[in-house]
């Protein structure tokens, strides 16, 4: 496996390296039910493929890997997963600190406080602080995210920003929009990878993801691996990406 692994890493041109790969991460409750387990099971068997892929990224040079952790819809789920996912987000990402800053990986989280707890966002944000300034792979998570939530937060950021004459409606373009978004200072996505056979954003990067590529796998996320991303960013290579215009 791993001989696989390096021969599809060598078929990489590094000069058509994806800057931002993002990663709808679904599948967790149908792997657990395929073994007759319950759904947390699955999410926990999640973080282990989230590991792999974190760590590969890095070696492979990387600049931006965004997960999608929670999304703001998710909070409509039973109170007993609801509380698992958040705990278990948390939980994973203070257990893993030290490696991730031993792999010089700088965390951020993407989402809005809302709903969470001020004793959670603060250690989530502590326990992140801690790899402001290293500089690999800037692994994002998107944790209790929405898209439109998003937007509409961006919404008042610039409505709040007129008031306070710190800018005025004419600065009003795409660009300064993308920097009221939680991914300002990070580039739109170029590759958007979905598990489980469902081919749809889900709330996800809906601004960012204008003119992204997407690739879609039936496998479950649970048993997604190396393999299988080291085959996305290769079929990735071979996209013609004309963003409009032609030669
Ligand atoms: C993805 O797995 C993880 C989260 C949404 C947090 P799911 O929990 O959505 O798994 P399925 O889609 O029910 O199989
Ligand atoms: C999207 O997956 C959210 C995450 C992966 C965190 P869902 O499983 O919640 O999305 P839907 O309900 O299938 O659209
Ligand atoms: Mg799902």
């Amino acid at each position: 496996m791993k001989n696989e692994i390096t021969k599809l890493i060598d078929q990489i041109d590094p000069n058509r390296m994806p800057k931002h790969i993002a990663i709808i991460m679904d599948g967790n409750g149908r792997w657990a039910k395929n073994y007759k387990l319950p759904r947390i099971q699955g999410h926990r068997k999640g973080v282990d493929s989230l590991r792999k892929i974190v760590k590969i990224s890095g070696d492979i040079d990387l600049k931006y890997l965004t997960v999608y952790g929670f999304s703001t819809e998710n909070w409509t789920r039973s109170k007993m997963e609801v509380n698992f996912l958040l705990k278990l987000i948390l939980e994973s990402l203070v257990k893993e600190i030290d490696d991730l800053n031993k792999n010089n990986v700088l965390i951020r989280f993407l989402g809005t406080e809302k709903k969470l707890e001020v004793s959670y966002y603060k250690k989530a944000y502590e326990t992140c602080k801690k790899s402001w300034k290293n500089t690999g792979l800037q692994f994002n998570i998107a944790m209790n995210y929405g898209g439109r939530q998003e937007i509409v937060e961006a919404f008042l950021a610039i409505s709040k920003d007129i008031k306070d004459s710190k800018i005025s409606e004419k600065d009003i373009d795409e660009k300064l929009i993308s920097n009221y978004l939680y991914t300002k200072m990070i580039p739109d996505p170029d590759l958007i990878i979905r598990t489980s056979g469902e081919q749809r954003l889900s709330n996800f990067l809906i601004w960012q993801s204008a003119y992204a590529e997407f690739w879609f796998t039936d496998t479950l996320w649970p048993d997604f691996a190396e393999i299988e991303f080291m085959q996305a960013i290769l079929d990735f290579q071979n996209r013609d990406r004309r963003f409009g215009a032609r030669k």
